[in-house]
């Protein structure tokens, strides 16, 4: 084989995820699809080549947080992930995306009967059982307020927290002022159509690319794989 589709072979396999990552990614709880998970793979793949951090802000049960710290695990970086554990708005008792799996019945109120959710422990279990534990900082807190303390470059920045445009709109402009030269920004839920889903992250999404320092790399489905191509936000 010719060196050259030799190295374009290697270059593919190095943006798939191995096959015991993507049973830990199918077996965790969570929402995103396979063909999103294997784009979003294949984006920190190639961002963790920068030898900067990855972030991902809504880190839920983990199951999209395996795939960054895979990534980050073979480029010797580390995958850091934002989540106040609380659930998004429509993750609370009596909406759509409920999990009755996921609240902490010892902090029920005995005169509503809800108990609040908490994905924490779901999360490292998810996570230990990937083995992938070693290769993530996780931050329990409100992503605003994580990103006032944040100082450091980033190689990725994946948005994938509350979808109010409060949320959404804080979430950009907490961290993609991080994303480095060459970094890439990654929006997750984006719908151009209304009728497909909430306008929040498409927002931000036009946002970005309006703003001139990001370029559109790949859409799979709702996720946007955005490189940072110069300076601003
Ligand atoms: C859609 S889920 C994330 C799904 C996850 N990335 C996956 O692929 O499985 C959104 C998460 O964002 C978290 N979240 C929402 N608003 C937040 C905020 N302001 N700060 C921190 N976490 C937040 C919620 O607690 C929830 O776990």
């Amino acid at each position: 084989m010719a060196p050259e589709s030799a190295t374009r072979l290697s270059d593919r396999a190095a943006s798939l995820p191995g096959p015991d990552v993507l049973a830990a990614f199918e077996a965790a709880k969570g929402f995103m699809p396979r063909d999103e998970g294997l784009a979003l793979y294949a984006a920190a793949a190639q961002a963790a080549r920068l030898g900067l951090p990855l972030l991902e802000v809504g880190t839920y049960c983990g199951r999209s947080t395996v795939l960054l710290a895979a990534a980050a695990r073979d480029a010797g970086v580390t995958a850091v992930t934002v989540d106040h554990h609380r659930g998004s708005e429509e993750q609370q008792p009596g909406w759509e995306y409920h999990d009755p799996e996921l609240v902490d019945a010892e902090l029920v109120d005995p005169e509503t009967a809800v108990a609040p959710m908490d994905t924490l422990p779901t999360f490292r279990r998810t996570l230990f059982k990937a083995g992938l534990e070693d290769h993530v900082v996780a931050l329990v807190g409100r992503s605003p307020q994580v990103a006032r303390l944040w100082q450091a470059p980033l190689g990725l920045v994946f948005v994938d927290g509350g979808h109010t445009d409060e949320h959404a709109t804080a979430d950009y402009e907490g961290w993609a002022p991080h994303v480095a030269d060459g970094g890439l920004l990654v929006v997750h839920d984006v719908f151009p159509d209304p009728a497909d889903g909430g306008q929040a992250p498409y927002r931000i999404y036009r946002r970005a690319m309006d703003s001139g320092a990001f370029a559109e790399v790949s859409v799979t489905r709702s996720l946007r794989v955005l490189r940072r191509t110069g300076a601003g936000l």
